[in-house]
């Protein structure tokens, strides 16, 4: 038995409520491979997760995604080695740590262009982006999409792959530093969310026209308006809620702003089994090679660090994706 350092919550609450531990940690079992971590990706999920709006039973690790190496494997895994570099996005929480059993089948190997940091900031987010813009809604050239939070982690992800597939994209940011961040990942214009008529801010960015499909994680201070920028049988999509939970929609409400459609949908069901998680995660780096997804890290904390960088987040002070180094 050897030993690894992870982030552990006793209570849900404030940033504080996270403390690194030193635990045991048994040797991969059946099916299991053992990963020195090497980079951690932040999610906004974590905080949700972390301030108990996503209950965990305690005591609870946190986090989604890390990329490292493979040091040892257990009984029935056939398909890694040590050494291989690999990342996962969806093994159940516990990624802030230092070392970790992962089930194989979460795996997915890294190709040489894709740094462990990289991957460590781009596979949940990257995996969120690639089933919304070909699943949820096939974005076409020449669609008109309205992203929120173009600045952020998964926004600007979605912003350059969607502009990539020749989309027109108009993002919106919480505050104007944040507009350069979402130009550069492609928008034609970027909206300021405190712009008190926001929506008639979005119409005259696009000369009247509403969006085919609006992408909205922000929820609670957006959604309602959300509908309002959508054109007639266009797509809402409410993929979070940064902001707070959002309201309860009435369907008449869908009837009289234009027979919208609205969903909710989750990374998880997109990349349940490990041949769809593959064949996606596959996508996401041929976009990437292709240059249709950059990396954008706006800030690295060590994993001892962990309360800082959640405070940053909550902030909302950081632009682009957050990495912890174990
Ligand atoms: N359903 C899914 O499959 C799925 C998967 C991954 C992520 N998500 C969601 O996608 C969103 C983005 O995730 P991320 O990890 O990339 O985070 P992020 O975009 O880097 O951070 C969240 C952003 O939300 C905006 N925001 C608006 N109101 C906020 C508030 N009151 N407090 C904090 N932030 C607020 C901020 O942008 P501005 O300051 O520019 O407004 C902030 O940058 C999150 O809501 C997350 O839950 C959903």
């Amino acid at each position: 038995m050897s030993t690894h350092r992870r982030v552990v919550i006793t209570e849900f609450g404030p940033p504080q409520v996270m403390t690194l531990q030193s635990e045991p940690l048994p040797a991969p079992g059946t099916g299991e491979v053992c990963l020195r971590q090497t980079a951690i990706g932040f999610n906004f999920i974590d905080v949700y997760q972390r301030r108990g709006a996503y209950p965990l039973d305690r005591p609870t690790g946190l986090g989604f995604e890390a990329a490292g190496v493979v040091e040892a494997v257990g009984p029935e895994v056939t398909d890694f080695n040590p050494g291989d570099r690999v990342a996962y996005m969806n093994a159940g929480v516990g990624a802030y740590a230092d070392r970790r059993n992962v089930p194989a089948g979460k795996l997915v190997r890294l190709p040489d262009e894709v740094s462990d940091e990289a991957a460590a900031s781009l596979l949940f987010k990257g995996m969120t982006a690639q089933y919304l813009l070909r699943k949820t809604h096939a974005v076409q050239a020449g669609d008109l999409l309205l992203v929120h939070s173009a600045a952020g982690g998964v926004g600007q992800i979605l912003t350059r792959w969607a502009t990539a597939l020749g989309a027109k994209v108009i993002g919106t940011t919480g505050s104007p530093q944040k507009r350069d961040a979402a130009l550069t990942a492609g928008c034609a214009a970027v909206v300021d969310l405190n712009h008190p008529d926001w929506p008639n801010a979005f119409l005259e960015a696009t000369g009247g026209a509403k969006a085919r499909v609006v992408y909205d994680a922000v929820g609670k201070d957006t959604l309602l308006k959300s509908l309002d920028c959508a054109a007639p049988f266009g797509l809402v999509v409410s993929y979070g809620a940064a902001s707070g939970p959002s309201p309860a929609i009435d369907p008449e409400l869908l009837n009289k702003k234009g027979c919208l459609f609205l969903t909710r949908p989750s990374v998880f069901p997109h990349n349940a089994d490990p041949a769809t998680f593959r064949a996606n995660a596959a996508d996401l780096f041929d976009a990437i090679g292709r240059g249709h997804v950059a990396v954008d890290i706006g800030a690295r904390f060590p994993l001892d660090r962990v309360v800082e960088a959640h405070e940053a987040a909550e902030a909302r002070a950081v632009t682009g994706a957050i990495v912890l180094v174990p």
